[in-house]
C-alpha cells in the first residue's frame, strides 16, 4: 500500500518480521531457588509482639507476628474501627489509614476510647484519611511502620480505578500485602461483611493473608466475639469476650457472670447451661417461648441457634415425649446475641421449650448440659468436669448431664445422669 489508511502519510509503511515464538518451555533446573539455612532462620527467632489487649492476644495466640498480613472482618457497624482504633493507641510506630472517616473524626474516636493518656500524644501525625492506595503504598514505604491498619479495603483504590468489586478489592489487596512483606510491616486490613454472610470481599482475600480474624455479635447486644478463622501462627481455637460501652470495646474477664447478669426471676422457658469456646466455659442463659399456632403451619424463629437443630429438637420431642410440637409456635433466643455452635446445649434447649409449654419455671440453680440424638439418646459433651466447675464456682447447686462413666470432681453439686429425652421429660416436669 503507498497510503497509509490510518494516517493518510504516503509511503510511511515498513516491513517487518513477527518475532518467532519460544517453543521450547523454560522449565527451572532448581538452581536458582533459595534456602534459608537451618541457623539462619530468621523465623524462628522472631518473637511475636502483644497487642496490649489480652483478649485480642488470646486469639491471635500471643500477639502479632512480625511482618504478617491480618485481615480483620466483620458487619458494618459491629466495632471493627472501634477495636483497631484501640490496638493502634497501645502501639508505637504505627499508622492509621481511614478511608471512610475524616481525619476529625477519626482522631475525635481516639480521644474517647479509654487508653492510657500518655499513648496517645502522637496521633495526629500517625492517623491519615484517604482513599488512595498509592498514597498508601508510597507512606507505607517511606516510614516503614511497625503496624499499619487500613480501615477498610473496600474504601481505598488505585487513581482512575473503580473501587469496590471483588477484582479491584483483591488487587489492591494483593499491592498491600506485597508492600508489607517487603517492609517487613505488619498489617491489619478491616474488610466489611455484607449482610447475607456472604463475606463478598473479605472472603476472597483469606488466602492471601496470614491471619483471618472476625468480629461478630449484635450490634444492639453490646456483646462482641473475635474469632480468628485462620491463623498461620498458631491454633484458632481461642476466642476473645468484648462488651462495646462508651469508652470502646471493654473486655469481658468474667464472661458468665456478664450473660447471667440480667436473668428474669422465676420465668418460664429459661434454661441456663454451660458453653466452650476455645478453651474458656461460659455460662449461658437460653430462651424459649412457646404458643399455640393460631392457622396454618407453626412458625418457628431463633436467635443464636441454627433454625435446623429446633427443627430437629422439635422433631425429637414430639417422637419420644408427650410434646405436642406440631400445634406451637416456637421462638428461640440465646441472651447476648452470640451465636453457639456447641451441641452441648441441645438438652437445654429442650428444657426451655418444655418449661416455656407448661409455663413452670426451671429450677434456677440448675444447668443443663448434654447432645441429643435423632433416637432421643442423650449424648455426651466434651469437657464435663471443668464445665461443672465453672457452674459451681457461679454458684449452681444442681446439674442435669448426660449418662457418663467419667468421675467429677466437684463439692458440692448434686448430678443427675439421663440416657434419653423421654426420661429427661420426667425428671424435669
Ligand atoms: P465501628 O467501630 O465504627 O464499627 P465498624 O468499623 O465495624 O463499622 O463501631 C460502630 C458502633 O460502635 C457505633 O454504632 C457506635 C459504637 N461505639 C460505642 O458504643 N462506643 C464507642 O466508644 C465507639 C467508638 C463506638
Ligand atoms: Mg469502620
Amino acid at each position: 500500500m503507498g497510503k497509509c489508511p490510518s494516517c493518510n502519510a504516503w509511503n510511511s509503511l515498513k516491513e517487518f518480521h513477527e518475532a518467532k515464538l519460544n517453543t521450547k518451555k523454560d522449565v527451572s533446573t532448581g538452581i536458582n531457588l533459595v534456602t534459608t539455612p537451618a541457623k539462619e532462620s530468621s523465623l524462628s527467632k522472631q518473637t511475636k509482639f502483644s497487642s496490649h489487649i489480652h483478649e485480642v492476644d488470646r486469639v491471635l495466640q500471643e500477639g502479632f507476628f512480625p511482618g504478617s498480613v491480618i485481615l480483620f472482618g466483620g458487619h458494618p457497624g459491629v466495632g471493627k474501627s472501634t477495636l483497631s482504633m484501640q490496638i493502634f493507641l497501645q502501639q508505637e510506630n504505627t499508622l492509621y489509614f481511614s478511608g471512610e472517616e475524616s481525619v476529625h473524626q477519626v482522631s475525635d474516636r481516639a480521644g474517647r476510647l479509654d487508653t492510657k493518656k500518655e499513648k496517645k500524644k502522637n496521633v495526629e501525625n500517625s492517623i491519615f484519611a484517604t482513599n488512595s492506595l498509592e498514597d498508601i503504598l508510597a507512606t507505607l514505604s517511606q516510614q516503614r511502620p511497625k503496624l499499619a491498619i487500613i480501615d477498610s479495603i473496600q474504601m481505598i483504590g488505585l487513581q482512575n480505578a473503580s473501587f469496590g468489586t471483588m477484582q479491584t478489592i483483591r488487587e489492591n489487596a494483593e499491592l498491600l500485602v506485597k508492600t508489607a512483606k517487603s517492609i517487613g510491616t505488619t498489617l491489619i486490613i478491616i474488610g466489611h461483611v455484607t449482610k447475607s454472610d456472604e463475606i463478598a470481599g473479605p472472603k476472597v482475600l483469606e488466602h492471601l493473608v496470614d491471619v483471618v480474624l472476625y468480629l461478630e455479635g449484635e450490634r444492639e447486644t453490646g456483646v462482641r466475639i473475635l474469632r480468628a478463622s485462620k491463623n498461620r501462627f498458631g491454633s484458632t481455637l481461642e476466642v476473645g469476650i468484648f462488651s462495646m460501652n462508651e469508652t470502646g470495646l471493654q473486655e469481658l474477664n468474667n464472661p458468665s457472670q456478664f450473660f447471667l447478669d440480667q436473668r428474669p426471676q422465676n420465668a418460664s422457658g429459661n434454661c441456663i447451661t454451660v458453653v466452650r469456646e476455645g478453651t474458656r466455659n461460659f455460662l449461658m442463659e437460653l430462651q424459649a417461648l412457646t404458643v399455640k399456632t393460631n392457622f396454618g403451619l407453626p412458625r418457628r424463629t431463633t436467635h443464636g441457634v441454627d433454625i435446623a437443630k429446633i427443627h430437629l429438637l422439635l422433631a425429637v420431642l414430639s417422637k419420644f415425649t408427650a410434646f405436642p410440637a406440631d400445634t406451637l409456635d416456637t421462638y428461640i433466643n440465646v441472651v447476648g446475641g452470640l451465636k453457639i455452635k456447641d451441641t452441648s446445649l441441645d438438652l437445654a434447649l429442650c428444657a426451655a421449650l418444655i418449661s416455656s409449654r407448661s409455663d413452670t419455671p426451671l429450677d434456677p440453680q440448675t444447668i443443663i448440659l448434654g447432645e441429643v440424638g435423632l433416637s432421643g439418646e442423650i449424648r455426651q459433651v466434651g469437657h464435663l468436669q471443668s464445665r461443672l466447675q465453672e457452674a459451681e464456682r457461679l454458684g449452681f447447686t444442681r446439674a442435669i448431664i448426660p449418662n457418663t462413666k467419667e468421675t467429677l470432681k466437684l463439692e458440692s453439686m448434686k448430678v443427675s445422669k439421663v440416657k434419653h429425652v423421654g426420661e429427661f421429660m420426667k425428671l424435669i416436669t
